[in-house]
This record gives structure tokens, C-alpha cells and sequence, in this order.
């Protein structure tokens, strides 16, 4: 008997914010993969086995959902936000690629999520308005050398830049570096925005600059958004015009 495997996110945190989608995935598991507390936002269910791992082991847990799927189990891999940004489902494609060629035709299916990004520019307002792009802080898998490149080019081309993994413990000092790349292209009046927790009832916010912007601020749980040079703020709010050259006149 073949079985399936889904990859889901559970969304930025907020049960509301998990797809109607992702909840009909998850109550047919039989099986769910994943970090503990990404696994710990879905509601227990009688017979349904639980399989939670550390965090850095994401090919081991790709390969593991994998062998469970082709025993014929009902495997759902659980990630947070969407499982396609900076999660899972790369994981699992990976594990494919480098494993049991039987794997290719089990029934895969990924479930698209809101990811951190959207959730923290709807705390604010619309920062992502015009184009943007996300980068990803964490060297654990390309070089530094490649992110400080890639920094340069979208403060270049005037992204606004989403920000995703900008410390943990073991890399306390990468934003206050990013934020030098960033400051040798783009002026220091720009809008940056640290959203801790966004999507949550815990969700924090704070507004400034560029110039001003203090590293230190950021952990795990913070998206950072540094805004194009026509990103601006109204009252409370920050957006990102539409248009190239700012508002209508
Ligand atoms: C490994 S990435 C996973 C991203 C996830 N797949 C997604 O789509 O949101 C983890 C990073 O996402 C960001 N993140 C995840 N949830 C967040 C939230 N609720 N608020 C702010 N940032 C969040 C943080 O930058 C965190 O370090």
C-alpha cells in the first residue's frame, strides 16, 4: 500500500491563521512530522502518532517522513508559516532527490501557508506595496560572503527586503552586519521595522530608521523589514506606494 505525505505551515502562529486547507490535512494524518513546538499548535487527536525533532535535523526528518509514507501511513510534515519559504518542503524535495528513486512516486502534495513576512507587514501596514524580496540571515547552509552579495544587489535594485532568520544565539552579530551592507547603498532615513511574534497575540512592533537601527533588538521570533526608498510612514502606519516614484499628485 502507498501512502501520502503533505507538507504543511501552520502560519505565523494564530490558530485563525492556519488555512482551512491545512486543518483538513491535518485531522486525515496518521502520521505528523516535525519540531516539537511547530507540532505543539495542532490540536491532539486520538490515534493519530506524533513524531517531533530538534530543529536542525531537517533532512533526517524529510527522510523519516519519507520511509513513514511509503509504509503506507497517511504522513503530514508540519513547519511553521508556509512550508515553502525557508522550510520543509525544500527538505523533503532534497531527501527525494538524493534517496529511494520509489520515493518519486509516492502522492506529495505541498499546502501553501501565510508566511512571516505577511504577517508582519500586516501589523504594520502594506511595507511590501511595491516589489520586495526576502533574504534569509542564516549561514547555516550558503556563505556569508553570498548573503552580504545578495544584501548589496537588492539595496541596489531598491527592494524593500524581508528579512527572515536575523539572529539566534549562535549568530548574535550577522544583522548588525547586514545592516552596515545596507547602509553603504541605502539612505539612513529608510523605514526598518523589527515585528517580533507577528500574527500572535503577543505581536510587538517597532518603527525607525536605517541609521538608527539596533541590532540587538532582533531574535529568533523577529522579521525585519527594510523598506525601499519610497517606503514612508502615515500616522501609525508604514506602506510602500505602489507606484515607482512615491504617491499619486
Ligand atoms: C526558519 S524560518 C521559517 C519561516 C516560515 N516557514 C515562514 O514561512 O514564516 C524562521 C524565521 O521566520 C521568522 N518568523 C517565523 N514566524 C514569525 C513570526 N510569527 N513573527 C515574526 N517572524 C517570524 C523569523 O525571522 C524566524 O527566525
Amino acid at each position: 500500500m502507498i501512502g501520502s505525505l503533505v507538507i504543511v505551515g501552520t502560519g505565523p502562529g494564530k490558530p485563525e491563521l492556519m488555512t482551512p486547507a491545512t486543518e483538513a490535512v491535518l485531522a486525515k494524518a496518521t502520521d505528523l512530522v516535525g519540531y516539537g513546538p511547530y507540532l505543539d499548535r495542532v490540536p491532539p487527536r486520538n490515534g493519530q502518532r506524533r513524531h517531533a525533532s530538534d530543529n536542525r535535523v531537517e533532512l533526517d526528518r524529510a527522510r523519516h517522513a519519507l520511509t513513514l509514507a511509503a509504509s503506507g501511513r497517511d504522513v503530514v510534515v508540519v513547519s511553521g508559516g508556509d512550508p515553502g519559504v525557508f522550510a520543509m518542503a525544500a527538505a523533503v524535495f532534497e531527501a527525494i532527490e538524493m534517496g529511494d528513486p520509489a520515493w518519486q512516486a509516492l502522492d506529495i502534495r505541498v499546502e501553501p501557508g501565510v508566511t512571516a513576512m505577511l504577517a508582519a507587514a500586516a501589523e504594520v501596514g502594506a511595507p511590501l506595496g511595491g516589489d520586495f524580496c526576502a533574504i534569509s540571515l542564516s549561514d547555516n547552509l550558503k556563505s556569508w560572503a553570498t548573503i552580504e552579495r545578495r544584501l548589496k544587489a537588492a539595496a541596489e535594485a531598491d527592494f524593500v527586503i524581508a528579512l527572515y532568520n536575523p539572529a539566534s544565539k549562535a549568530r548574535p552579530h550577522q544583522l548588525a552586519q547586514a545592516f552596515d551592507v545596507l547602509r553603504s547603498v541605502k539612505s539612513g532615513a529608510t523605514p526598518v521595522l523589527f515585528v517580533r511574534a507577528a500574527g500572535t497575540a503577543e505581536a510587538k512592533v517597532l518603527t525607525t530608521t536605517l541609521a538608527a537601527a539596533d541590532a540587538s533588538v532582533a531574535d529568533m521570533r523577529t522579521l525585519v523589514i527594510v523598506g525601499a526608498s519610497t517606503t514612508r510612514t502615515v500616522g501609525r502606519w508604514v506602506y510602500t506606494p505602489r507606484r515607482e516614484h512615491g504617491t499619486a499628485s
